[in-house]
């Protein structure tokens, strides 16, 4: 595909020194199915034409806010197909509805929004002026969560019964928020995070990482919110019991103050036949068991896997695939959605394998859910 033919895109976010940004243009590009055309990369316009002389883009298309971005690029001709908005969670809904509300396409980061309120207004929003929302959570973009959801589907774990999830992260074990960190500053202000941090931080990843491999809708919750950190007004460390709709039940645990962990998302399913492990820091691989029979270890790339982890894979066995790719995986499917409507072909979001805006209300529901539990003593709260 020759850039003329690749859809156009604008950040909102992404400014230099942050941390998703890098990876969201990274990820966009990675099948020259998309050029970022516009932006604005921070609040500062400095940064943002700093950012924007280094990315090649013109200054005309390099704006002071994302309300006047929207507007500008909203009555252009030649206006951009999306928006990516990589900003603080607070920030999500006013730009999220900016671009809506003007006909543009919108990708937005996790947790969709800080109140389920906004979050169904983002999704009446989309539904009203017929346009395609993804929400980047990136782990269903890696090919062995995609072949450990195709070995429930296919009924070959049986019935589900338990499902463990663990995000374990140490960054926070330290009080950074107060020693520069600027991802953990705005993480730990309500006013810039919403009402949790942690749960909506890496919770949220958990929740859909086992929805997307499972199917199973969540019934009820009893959560366990707490801020270890001193003076800290937000959670870092939470546990989950979870009931699923199916009689299933799991437990989730996420953290950012468990020291020796770097990233370790980790999701367990067992039915009654079988059961999968996978793990994101060994992301090509997927621990399979049949009851009474040996442990087996799928690896991408050397084993048949279902076409659609076979799709998702880009190397060859033995080549590590990561963060990078499973990014690229959610973007090539979203902008095949977005380029197959473009020329005037009826699109449901469920064909294409990436996360919309359903999936991104569902994560504010789990979080308020688990908030709600949390402030009642742990009562169980129905996820509703
Ligand atoms: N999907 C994932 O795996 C993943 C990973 C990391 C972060 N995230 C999400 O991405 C979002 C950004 O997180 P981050 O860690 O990259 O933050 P960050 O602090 O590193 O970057 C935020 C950027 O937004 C800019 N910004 C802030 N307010 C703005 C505004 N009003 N207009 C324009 N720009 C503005 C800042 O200048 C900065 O460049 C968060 O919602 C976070 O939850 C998702």
């Amino acid at each position: 595909m020759t850039d003329s033919e690749a859809l156009k895109y604008g950040m909102v976010g992404g400014g230099p020194g942050s941390l998703i940004g890098e990876v969201h243009r990274k990820a966009a590009k990675f099948d020259d199915k998309a050029e970022v055309v516009s932006g604005v990369f921070s609040r500062s316009y400095d940064k943002t034409l700093r950012l924007g002389q280094e990315l090649n883009l013109e200054e005309e298309r390099l704006y002071e806010d994302f309300e006047e971005m929207a507007e500008k690029e909203g009555s252009r001709t030649d206006g951009i197909d999306f928006v990516s908005i990589v900003v603080p969670n607070k920030f999500h809904y006013p730009a999220a509805k900016a671009f809506l509300t003007r006909g543009i396409n919108v990708v937005c980061d996790k947790p969709l929004t800080v109140t389920l309120d906004e979050a169904r207004d983002l999704e009446k929003l989309t539904r009203e002026n017929d346009l395609l929302f993804g929400v980047t959570y990136v782990y269903s973009g890696y090919p062995m969560v995609k072949q450990a959801r195709k070995l429930v589907q296919s009924g070959e774990l049986g019935e589900i019964r338990v499902i463990q999830g663990e995000y374990p992260q140490e960054w926070l074990a330290a009080p950074v928020e107060k020693e520069g960190n600027k991802q953990a500053e705005w993480r730990m202000d309500p006013e810039l995070s919403g009402k949790v941090n942690c749960v909506g931080d890496i919770g949220t990843h958990i929740e859909n990482t086992v929805s997307y491999i499972s199917n199973l809708e969540i019934d009820s919750i009893a959560a366990n919110l707490s801020a270890f950190g001193k003076g800290r007004k937000l959670d870092d460390n939470a546990e989950m019991m979870v009931r699923f709709s199916s009689g299933a039940t799991g437990s989730f645990w996420c953290s950012q103050v468990a020291v020796g962990h770097d990233n370790g998302l980790k999701v367990r399913v067992y039915g009654t036949k079988g059961s999968v492990v996978w793990e994101q820091e060994n992301p090509n691989y997927l621990e399979v068991s049949h009851l009474h029979e040996p442990k087996n270890t799928l690896s991408k790339g050397r084993d048949d896997l279902h076409s659609s982890a076979e799709d998702a894979a880009r190397l060859p066995g033995g080549h590590p695939e990561g963060f990078y790719e499973a990014f690229s995986n959610i973007y090539s499917n979203y902008l095949d959605a977005l380029r197959d409507k473009k020329e005037g072909k009826e699109v449901d979001p469920e064909d294409y394998d990436y996360p919309d805006v359903k999936e991104g209300v569902r994560g504010v529901r789990f979080i308020e859910t688990c908030l709600e539990s949390s402030e009642r003593n742990s009562e169980w709260v129905e996820m509703g």
